[in-house]
């Protein structure tokens, strides 16, 4: 399965060249290079999600035939300075390939064409040998500062497809014609030297043949759409998900529900700090490092009238017995499929009268979106359900100058004030998962079996809204749960973490005794 690398590799850029104090002197790099034990190099066997990685690279290559494809991870992003953001790689990389949490940055998929279909590849940046000092001196990529890196057999063998050594990629980027597509925001640094190939390429071609039906205009000045169509087409190759992916949402969704209830034990603690969300945020984190790579998303921890702020990230606030707290969390885990649920809770353990009113009408509005999210129906009719019924309550207590009915009509929409954002988006690899896909394939799209959506319709009456009665100004409520459409009908994945008031009044009381 492995293929060794032919070519040398050309050193990493190291980030702290100018002031390393590792010495360059001869007896040094002599003496540490030298007396090292045999490393036992141990093949693991393929992993459990490679066959499904190489299941969905057959379905690129039928959606691709002739053309080399070329999807990078991605490589680190700086933070500040010399440092960087943890790193994670494309989710489409991480879809073709079945590495998530210990995936490589720099590593590049390409899948070659070939007269039945494709030969895919793996390029990565092998690990040095201890007689270089990249081992030691490279604070990126040097074993002595991350760990342990794999072997170029140790990854073919664990993700079941041949891997080769970064420098091979030169090779490749040699070869690249008119037939080339590259998943353009994965790696933008990468992207510019498969435009310069490109470039040689037609400066090439226009010398050989008649400028006048040169074909190589399109990818040259600027116009990228066939790129563009490639990375709307891997987005849409998520829409529906295989069960590797769907028992790891089930597993995602498990580990937010056991950050929730840690949420909830510690709101004795949370609600007598003056940044009790932050408290709230970190709890929650502590349960996505443990139980998984991370949070896949920015912990939304929004406490009083915060909650009425759609993306309250910042979590600076306190939290206030008598108030609802909206946490808004997933755990994403090794493979990276993450869950986004939301929970509005009584800070107190009790839903005030116009609290618990409130929350009830949004709970009735994701009832109504359930009861229509089967296979067959259209995506956009589960926000038409939640909409009518939210519709209906706002007119109810005096917010709307016009009826239900008349609010719901095309050109109106009064009621979306108090819920500007959508009630369902797709789900997996990314929070909002296949986010470039068509509209016909996405909004527009016919619900079918294998899919994971959300439904989260919410209410949220600002402070300082002059339509809203006062009792309610200041109330944020969402509730947002991840969905496994079936053949039988939406299965609700976070069913096991309480949603009605009752319910959550319940657990509240049980965690908190
Ligand atoms: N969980 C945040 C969002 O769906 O936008
Ligand atoms: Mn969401």
């Amino acid at each position: 399965m492995a293929n060794s690398s032919e070519t040398a590799i050309t050193p990493a850029p190291r980030s702290n060249e100018n002031r390393s104090t590792t010495p360059g002197s001869a007896g040094f790099k002599a003496y540490i290079s030298s007396d090292w034990a045999e490393r036992t190099e141990v093949l693991p066997p393929a992993r459990e999600q490679a066959p499904f990685a190489a299941a969905r690279r057959e379905l690129l290559s039928a959606m691709h035939p002739g053309q080399r494809l070329i999807i990078p991870a991605g490589r680190l992003k700086q933070r500040s300075n010399d440092t960087d953001y943890a790193f994670r790689a494309h989710s489409a990389f991480a879809h073709l390939t079945g590495w998530g949490s210990d995936a490589e940055p720099g590593a590049v998929l390409v899948l070659e064409p070939t007269a039945t279909g494709h030969d895919a590849t793996l390029y990565f940046r092998e690990r040095a040998g201890r007689d270089s000092d990249e081992f030691y001196a490279n604070p990126d990529i040097g074993e002595f500062w991350i760990g342990p890196r794999p072997s170029i057999a140790q990854v073919a063998g664990d993700l079941g497809v041949p891997v080769r050594g970064i420098a091979d990629l030169t090779a490749v980027l040699n070869t690249i014609d008119n037939e080339t597509l590259v998943l353009r925001e994965a790696d933008p640094h990468f992207t510019t030297e498969v435009d310069e190939a490109r470039l040689r390429f037609a400066a090439e071609k226009v010398l050989t043949t008649d400028a006048s039906d040169s074909p190589f205009s399109v990818e040259i000045n600027g116009d990228h759409s066939a790129d563009e169509q490639f990375a709307r087409g891997l987005s849409e190759l998520r829409l529906v998900k295989d069960s590797y992916e769907i028992a790891q949402m089930r597993l995602a969704v498990a580990a937010t529900g056991r950050g929730f209830e840690d949420v909830i034990r510690d709101l004795p603690r949370s609600s007598t700090h003056h940044r009790g969300e932050r408290l709230v945020e970190g709890v929650f984190n502590t349960r996505a490092r443990s139980d998984g790579n991370a949070v896949g998303y920015d912990t939304i921890a929004a406490s009083g009238p915060h909650a009425c702020i759609l993306h309250w990230t910042r979590n600076d606030g306190a939290v206030v017995p008598g108030d609802l707290i909206l946490i808004d969390a997933g755990v994403e885990v090794d493979s990276y499929y993450t869950a986004d649920i939301t929970r509005t809770l009584p800070v107190d353990g009790t839903f005030t009268d116009v609290q618990r009113r409130v929350y009830d009408a949004v709970r009735e509005a994701a009832d109504a979106a359930f009861a229509v999210a089967r296979p067959g129906a259209v995506f956009r009719d589960v926000h038409a359900a939640a909409m009518a019924v939210i519709a209906r309550h706002t007119a109810e207590w005096g917010m709307l100058p016009v009826t239900a009915e008349e609010a719901l009509l095309p050109d109106n929409g009064h009621h979306r004030r108090y819920m500007v954002h959508g009630t369902s988006h797709h789900l997996g690899l990314d929070v909002h998962d296949c986010a470039q896909a068509r509209r016909e394939m996405y909004m527009d799209g016919v619900i079918e079996p294998g899919m994971v959506f959300t439904i989260e319709p919410g209410l949220y009456f600002q402070p300082d809204d002059l339509t809203v009665p006062a009792e309610y100004r200041g109330i944020g409520v969402r509730i947002e749960d991840d969905i496994l459409v079936t053949v039988d009908g939406p299965e609700n994945l976070s069913a096991g973490i309480p949603r009605t008031s009752e319910a959550v009044e319940a657990w509240i009381a049980a965690l908190t005794a």
